[in-house]
């Protein structure tokens, strides 16, 4: 059975700051939702949110950039948006940057990650969600479980990993992509790779059957608005099982919290903190960064779970690494490379304070 899982998400509004959504907000959602379900358009859905992030993820017949999908998604971002006003929440609305729907979500602000699959038998999901950080924070993890060996010992004695799979590489400054074939072009492929601000992975591919193994959301808000409104706070897919890494293969990478950029104002290195989803609240320092994964089974396109899959003591050390690196980093204050690159800031002064200082500035 052909089945599309459709990862739509917004930031529309703050509880309290930039910290977490208000329940109400997930309320309407949820409502929306039911609603569409009710009417047959969505097969199943379930609704979370990872800090002031609120995902909807939903499982339908109509395919990849289906345009009554993304209608549904928009008008459910739009109500919780009023609901938003009307509690005062912060930034309500945020990531919504147009008035009116034109089609499709992806250049109007919303993140989204979607797959069009033929069902398995036994269809093993993991959806991970970040808060704090951009489309490129998933770059390390996906290399790690489709690529390194280290990682993920299926791809050297599993004989259905064993042929590798391939990337989908998005430049998201020039718009072009480009596919590398792992192993064999590791090397070329991590010089691009390694720069997550500039390429993000957007696909991955199982090489021999040429399966879809993962998509992420690699929407640059600060791009498409042509000003700084937001991090992109990205989702990301991964199948597993069978042709595809297991599920401990898939989370593994996340025992060893990167630094991804975001944080504070969007303008900070920080460490990638995997929590569970009731932790995925950013405080200190409006952060660190966060990431929750959710596995569900796929019936026929019902989505059984979500099973919290970092709620997992084996994730406390990984917690408490990201904690160390946190404050290490924040001993840095205002100063690179804890603070972004100034070209990479998403909020600076730096314009203002030049034109105030010109005329102090005498060549050496
Ligand atoms: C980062 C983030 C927060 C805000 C900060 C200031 O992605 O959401 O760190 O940037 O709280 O928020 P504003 O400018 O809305 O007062
Ligand atoms: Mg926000
Ligand atoms: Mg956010």
């Amino acid at each position: 059975m052909k089945l599309t899982l459709s990862v739509i998400k917004a930031d529309i509004g703050g509880y309290v700051g930039h910290s977490a959504s208000h329940p109400k907000i997930l309320d309407k959602a949820q409502e929306c939702l039911k609603a569409a379900k009710k009417d047959g358009l969505l097969i199943d859905f379930h609704v979370t949110n990872c800090g002031d992030d609120v995902q909807l993820i939903m499982t339908h017949k109509k395919g990849e950039d289906s345009e009554a999908i993304h209608k549904l998604a928009w008008d459910t971002f739009v109500e919780g948006t009023k609901l938003a006003k009307k509690l005062r929440l912060h930034g309500a609305g945020q990531d919504l940057l147009s008035d009116a729907f034109s089609g499709n979500v992806k250049a109007m602000g919303p993140g989204v990650a979607e797959m069009e699959i033929e069902e398995r038998q036994a269809e093993t999901v993991i959806i991970f969600m970040a808060d704090k950080t951009s489309a490129g924070a998933w770059n390390m993890p996906l290399y790690k479980m489709f690529a390194d060996p280290f990682n993920t010992i299926g791809l050297v004695i599993a004989g259905n990993m064993h042929g590798g799979f391939s990337f989908e590489l998005h430049d998201v400054k020039e718009h072009k992509k480009i596919t590398f074939n792992a192993p064999e072009e590791i090397y070329d492929m991590l010089v691009f790779m390694g720069a997550p601000g500039r390429y993000a992975v957007k696909a991955v591919y199982h090489r021999g059957t040429g399966e879809v193994a993962s998509v992420s959301s690699t929407q640059r808000l600060s791009k498409m608005a042509g000003r700084y409104v937001g991090k992109d706070d990205p989702v990301c897919i991964v199948r597993s099982q069978g042709n595809f890494p297991a599920v401990g293969e898939i989370l593994e990478p996340f025992t060893m919290p990167a630094l991804v950029e975001g944080w504070m104002r969007g303008s900070h290195h920080g460490p990638l903190m995997p929590v569970a989803q009731p932790q995925a609240n950013p405080s200190r320092f409006d952060g660190p960064p966060r990431v929750i994964s959710y596995g569900f089974q796929l019936a026929d396109g019902k989505l059984v779970g979500p099973r919290d899959m970092f709620d997992d003591p084996a994730f406390d050390e990984p917690r408490r690494w990201a904690n160390q690196a946190a404050e290490y980093l924040r001993r840095h204050g205002p100063f690179e490379p804890h603070r972004l690159p100034l070209e990479e800031m998403e909020y600076t002064t730096m314009p203002q304070v030049m034109k105030k200082l010109e005329k102090r500035f005498v060549n050496l």
